[in-house]
């Protein structure tokens, strides 16, 4: 599973960076993804993430 920030959505509010911190850190103002495939054990808080981001900005890719 892959995940990705749509950078012209994403308004950095920073709950993907508090649910899911093995996944997505901020960059200036905006979230990123770290990694290029998301952790098996972390794929449950990554789809946590997508969901509460208020602009629904995490695109996951099963
Ligand atoms: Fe951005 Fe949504 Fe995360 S607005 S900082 S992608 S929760």
């Amino acid at each position: 599973m892959k995940a990705k920030v749509d950078p012209d959505l994403c308004t950095g509010c920073e709950v993907c960076v508090e649910t899911c911190p093995e996944v997505f850190e901020m960059e200036g103002d905006l979230a990123v993804t770290k990694v290029d495939k998301v952790p098996a054990d972390a794929e449950e808080t990554c789809r946590q993430a997508a969901e509460e981001c208020p602009v629904e900005a995490i695109i996951i890719e099963e």
